[in-house]
C-alpha cells in the first residue's frame, strides 16, 4: 500500500443528507466507533421524504406511510417492532374497493373483484415473464400489460356494451394506480426490468404482502434512529453546494484530506470520506456541477437515464362522509377510457390522473379524511395550483361521480409538493425504459473504488439513498439498507488493514 493510501486512525466522515439513509449510515458508523462524523442537511429538520404534518385533527404523512412487506426480513418492520411502534397497525394489503363511474354508476362489487383479480394476474404474469427474461430492454410495463389486456378483452365479446365499457374503464383506472405506485406518468415510461429487479418482501407466515399502516410510524422510527446521534453532529439548514474531491486539502492543524465539502453558507468541511444520500432527483438536477472533478461519464449517464418521478398526495377533510362505512378505497372510473387508448398528459383535467382516494380509519381519530394519490406531469402541475382551485375541482369531481349536487362540505385541503421541493425534486425512483438494474449498481459504485488503485485515497465518495438499492428502491427499507451498506463499506475498509 502506498503512503497516500495509509489509513488514518480516526477518519473524518461527512454524511450529506439526513433522510433515513443518511441517518442510518451515521448511526451505524457511530456505533462501530467512528466518532468524527458530521451529517450535513439542507432542510431545517431531518427526515427528508419521511415527513409528517398537522392536518385537520390529526398528523398525516407527506411522504412514506406504509411498511411495504410486513415481515421480520424487513428492517423497518423489525426496528418498528423492537421499539414497540407497531401498536394500532392496520393491514391495508387487501382494501375494500368501492368503484364509482363518471356516469354516476356504482360498479358491481363482483365485477370489480373480477377485474381487479384480472389486473393482478396480468401483473403476476408480467413479473414471471420478466424474470424469464423474455423481454428486451425496450419493453415497457405498458407493452406487457397491453398485450395481456388485448387477449382478455377479446374474451369479453359476450358482455353487454355498458359492462364492457365499465370493465375497460376499470382496467384503465388500475393502470393509473400502478403508475402512482411507480411515481410514473405512464407505464410506458417504466421498464419491464422493474419487475425483474424490484423485490417484494413477502410474509409467508401470514400469506400476505403485508402493507401495514400505523399513524406516525416513520417519524417515530426516525426519532429512534436519531437517538444514537449526538445533536452537535447534525448540521441543519446547511445545503451543500459543491464537493471537491480527489484533492489534497489542508486543515488548520495541517492535516491533509482528499475531499472538501463546500456549503451554500460559505462554510466548508474537510473529509476523508463522504457518504452522499441526496435524492436521485437532486443528482439529476445538480449532478453535472455538484462534483469537482466531474463524475465519470458512465455514472453521469446512469444518473440521467434512471427513472425518478413525482407522486403527490392530496389530503381532503370533509364535514361528513359521502362514502359507505365499509369502504377503504374509492376508485374513480371514466367510462370512455380504455387501457388500449394512449393517454397523453392532460393538465387541464389533472384530476383524471387521481384514480383512487383512500379512506382514513378510525373516524374518531382522523375525522372524515380522504387521501388521493396522483403521479406524473399532473402531479407536478397541481403543486402550482391554489388550494382553492384544487378544492373546487375535486368538489365538482365528486359531485359528478356521486350524482349528488350537494356534497358534505370540504373543510380542509392539503397537497404535497415533492417536485418543487429543491431538496427532493420528485418522489422516488423506478427503472425507466432507458435504464437497467446494472445502472443502479453503476450509480452505487464508490469513487475511487478499491480495485482501481490509482494511488489516490480510496472510497472518497460513497453513494447511498433509496435509488441505490437494486431490489428495494423506492422504499424506506431500501433507503435504510443502502445507508447501512455504505457504512459497512467503511467499517470493512478500516477493519482489514
Ligand atoms: C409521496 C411519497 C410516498 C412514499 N410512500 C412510501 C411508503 O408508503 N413506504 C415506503 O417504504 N416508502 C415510501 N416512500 C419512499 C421513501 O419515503 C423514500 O424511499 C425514503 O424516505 C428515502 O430516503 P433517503 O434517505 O434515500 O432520501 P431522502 O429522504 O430524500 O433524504 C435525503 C436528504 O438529503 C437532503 N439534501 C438534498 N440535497 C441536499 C444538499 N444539497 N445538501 C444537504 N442536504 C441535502 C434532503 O433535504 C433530505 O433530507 C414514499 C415517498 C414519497 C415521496
Ligand atoms: C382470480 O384469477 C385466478 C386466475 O388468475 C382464478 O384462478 C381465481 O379463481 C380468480 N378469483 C376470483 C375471485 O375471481
Ligand atoms: C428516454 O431517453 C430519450 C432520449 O434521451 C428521452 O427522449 C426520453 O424522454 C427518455 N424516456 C424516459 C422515460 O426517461
Ligand atoms: C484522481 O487523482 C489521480 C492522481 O492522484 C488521477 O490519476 C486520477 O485520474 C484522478 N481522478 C479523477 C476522476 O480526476
Amino acid at each position: 500500500m502506498n503512503s497516500k493510501n495509509t489509513l488514518k486512525k480516526s477518519p473524518k466522515l461527512v454524511v450529506i443528507g439526513a433522510g433515513i439513509a443518511g441517518v442510518g449510515a451515521a448511526g451505524k458508523l457511530l456505533t462501530h466507533g467512528f466518532t468524527d462524523i458530521q451529517i450535513v442537511e439542507a432542510s431545517s429538520q431531518p427526515g427528508g421524504r419521511i415527513k409528517s404534518s398537522l392536518f385537520g385533527k390529526s398528523t398525516v404523512d407527506e411522504g412514506a406511510q406504509y411498511i411495504h412487506g410486513a415481515s421480520v426480513k424487513n428492517p423497518i418492520f423489525q426496528l418498528a417492532k423492537e421499539h414497540g411502534l407497531l401498536q394500532e397497525t392496520q393491514d391495508r394489503s387487501d382494501p375494500e374497493l368501492s368503484v364509482l363511474t363518471n356516469m354516476q354508476k356504482q360498479m358491481d362489487p363482483d365485477v370489480t373483484k373480477e377485474v381487479k383479480n384480472l389486473s393482478s394476474s396480468i401483473l403476476r404474469r408480467a413479473h414471471l415473464i420478466a424474470q424469464q427474461k423474455q423481454y428486451t430492454q425496450a419493453n415497457s410495463l405498458a407493452d406487457v400489460y397491453l398485450e395481456e389486456v388485448k387477449m382478455l378483452v377479446a374474451q369479453w365479446d359476450g358482455d353487454h356494451t355498458d359492462l364492457r365499457r365499465q370493465k375497460l374503464g376499470l382496467l384503465s383506472m388500475l393502470m393509473k394506480w400502478q403508475c402512482v405506485h411507480h411515481a410514473a406518468g405512464s407505464l410506458s415510461e417504466v421498464s419491464v426490468h422493474e419487475y425483474e429487479e424490484y423485490n417484494t418482501i413477502e410474509d409467508h407466515d401470514r400469506n400476505s404482502q403485508g402493507m401495514l399502516y400505523c399513524s406516525r410510524l416513520f417519524p417515530n422510527l426516525l426519532e429512534k434512529l436519531l437517538e444514537v446521534i449526538p445533536r452537535e453532529k447534525l448540521l441543519l439548514k446547511k445545503p451543500v453546494q459543491q464537493i471537491l474531491w480527489n484533492g489534497s486539502f489542508e486543515s488548520e492543524d495541517r492535516s491533509l484530506y482528499p475531499v472538501k465539502v463546500l456549503c451554500e453558507d460559505g462554510g466548508h468541511i474537510l473529509a476523508d470520506h463522504v457518504i452522499l444520500s441526496i435524492s436521485l432527483g437532486c443528482l439529476k438536477a445538480n449532478g453535472q456541477s455538484l462534483f469537482q472533478p466531474r463524475l465519470p461519464e458512465q455514472k453521469l449517464n446512469a444518473i440521467q437515464s434512471m427513472g425518478f418521478g413525482t407522486m403527490n398526495k392530496i389530503y381532503l377533510e370533509f364535514e361528513a362522509p359521502f362514502w359507505d362505512e365499509n369502504t377503504d378505497v374509492i376508485g374513480l372510473v371514466w367510462e370512455e377510457e380504455t387501457p388500449l387508448s394512449r393517454q397523453e398528459p392532460n393538465l387541464a383535467e389533472w384530476w383524471k390522473s387521481a384514480p383512487v382516494f383512500y379512506v382514513f380509519k378510525p373516524t374518531e381519530r382522523y375525522g372524515h379524511l380522504l387521501v388521493g394519490t396522483i403521479s406524473g406531469k399532473e402531479a407536478e402541475f397541481i403543486e402550482s395550483l391554489s388550494l382553492q382551485e384544487v378544492a373546487s375541482s375535486l368538489t365538482c369531481l365528486f359531485r359528478q361521480f356521486t350524482g349528488r349536487s350537494s356534497l358534505p362540505e370540504l373543510k380542509n385541503v392539503f397537497v404535497t409538493k415533492w417536485f418543487s421541493n429543491p431538496y427532493t425534486r420528485g418522489s422516488y425512483s423506478h427503472i425507466s425504459i432507458n435504464s437497467t438494474g446494472d445502472m443502479i449498481d453503476l450509480l452505487t459504485e464508490p469513487l475511487p473504488h478499491a480495485t482501481e488503485g490509482s494511488g489516490s485515497p480510496m472510497l472518497q465518495l460513497l453513494f447511498a439513498g433509496e435509488a441505490t438499492h437494486r431490489s428495494y428502491h423506492s422504499t424506506t427499507h431500501g433507503a435504510l439498507l443502502s445507508g447501512w451498506r455504505e457504512a459497512e463499506r467503511l467499517i470493512d475498509l478500516y477493519s482489514t488493514k
